[in-house]
């Protein structure tokens, strides 16, 4: 038997921002417009709305109505929506909807970002809102007014009443969570690749006045990866709303939505498997931002996550730096599939001999990012 070499066990470093090593560069960050208060929710089109809705509803959300133009989820929380899905020729992301503290917030993105005032009623859950297009063709809605819905009824979390050694919370009493879909509780976050990651990651900061969490950077201490969270202030935010991850093609890579507990994760788990969905990852425990995960596919291949336990941070929290490698993004669980990796298919060569020839990607960067995602559990 080979044995694995102990130092793929390790731990990566994460370096504060204040004490940065000089071969790694600052994340530059704009002077932001508005400061976001939410990730309200998510665009897309789908071909299939029944399908969309099928999976959803498995997935642990409720429909708020549904026509042949357009479908609109939520969950237990009181937002009016977490999806808005329109009837498409096509499935693709369209983009992402944040909340903003008032209409002076939209009229500053008026005037200042040429952001384009929305129809009235096309904000679900009434309330005003404007649009914006990021240099990559999403689009970014920043909405306020909505009107909240009554939160819908949740059982118990079972951690409250875990038996840990020594501490007994739980007796004369057993855990039996209900097999049932694992409900959504709220939208937490949405990943994007970019081949601009510099150009994307300053102008979310900027429209959005996103903090830096989390940077990853590559061999050569350039920033590649972030993950983004709200500024509230005094007011802890979930490590991120956001992220941005440079690669070698403009796309959604997934979005989350928080569950109740770990049993909420497993159960839901169960219902997805035993409906015939097809699952990509989990469970496992990510690394930054500590998640309980489980990631699933929707009826077209687009990956939507479930996460559970995730940790949050104020404003003042500093920025820290961490290497960029595959053992960054989770603790523990199942190997990263096939599925996250780059593509070896003629599409991918294409793609990146037009990146090549266009200038938009060296060779360099190519290695550096060949080299970030090689297998990080050689034992998995
Ligand atoms: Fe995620």
């Amino acid at each position: 038997m080979t044995r694995q070499p102990r130092s793929v066990l390790r731990t990566p470093p994460a370096f504060p921002e204040s004490a940065l090593p000089s071969s790694v560069q600052k994340l530059q960050r704009p002077e932001a417009l508005v400061k976001a208060q939410a990730l309200a929710f998510l665009i897309f089109e789908k071909h299939d709305l029944r399908a969309a809705e099928s999976f959803l509803t498995d997935f642990g959300m409720c429909s708020v109505s549904r026509t042949d133009k357009q479908l609109l989820m939520r969950g237990a929380g009181p937002q009016p929506c977490l999806l808005l899905i329109q009837k498409g020729r096509r499935s693709r992301y369209v983009g992402a909807a944040f909340t903003v503290r008032s209409e002076a917030d939209l009229v500053r993105l008026e005037a200042e970002a040429n952001a384009r005032r929305l129809p009235q009623g096309s904000v679900p859950g009434g309330g005003s809102g404007v649009e914006l297009t990021d240099p990559a063709g999403n689009l970014l809605w920043l909405v306020t007014g909505q009107q909240p819905l009554n939160r819908l009824p949740l059982r118990e979390p079972t951690h409250a009443l875990a038996n840990d050694p020594g501490q007994l919370r739980r007796v004369n009493a057993m855990v039996r969570p209900p097999l049932e879909p694992a409900a959504v509780v709220k939208l937490g976050h949405v990943v994007l690749q970019t081949v601009d990651f510099p150009g994307m990651a300053g102008w979310y900061m900027r429209h959005l006045g996103l903090i830096p969490t989390d940077v990853q950077y590559l061999e050569d201490g350039s920033p590649n990866l972030c993950f983004f969270r709200l500024d509230l202030g005094s007011t802890p935010a979930d490590h991120h709303s956001f992220v941005l991850a440079g690669g070698i093609e403009e796309k959604y890579e997934h979005s989350a939505y928080e569950v109740l507990d770990l049993d909420a994760l497993g159960q839901g788990h169960n219902v997805l498997r035993a409906n015939g969905h097809r699952h990509m990852w989990g469970i496992g425990r990510h690394v930054l931002g500590s998640q309980l995960f489980d990631y699933w596919f929707d009826p077209d291949g687009m990956e939507f996550e479930h996460y559970t336990d995730g940790d949050v941070f104020t404003a003042d929290h500093e920025t820290h730096y961490v290497p960029l490698d595959m053992s960054g993004i989770w603790a523990w669980g199942d190997d990263v599939p096939a599925s996250m990796g780059v593509k070896r298919n003629f599409d991918t060569v294409f793609r990146v001999a037009r990146l090549l020839r266009s200038g938009r990607l060296s060779l360099e960067r190519l290695k550096l990012l060949g080299r970030a995602m090689s297998p990080a559990r050689p034992w998995l």
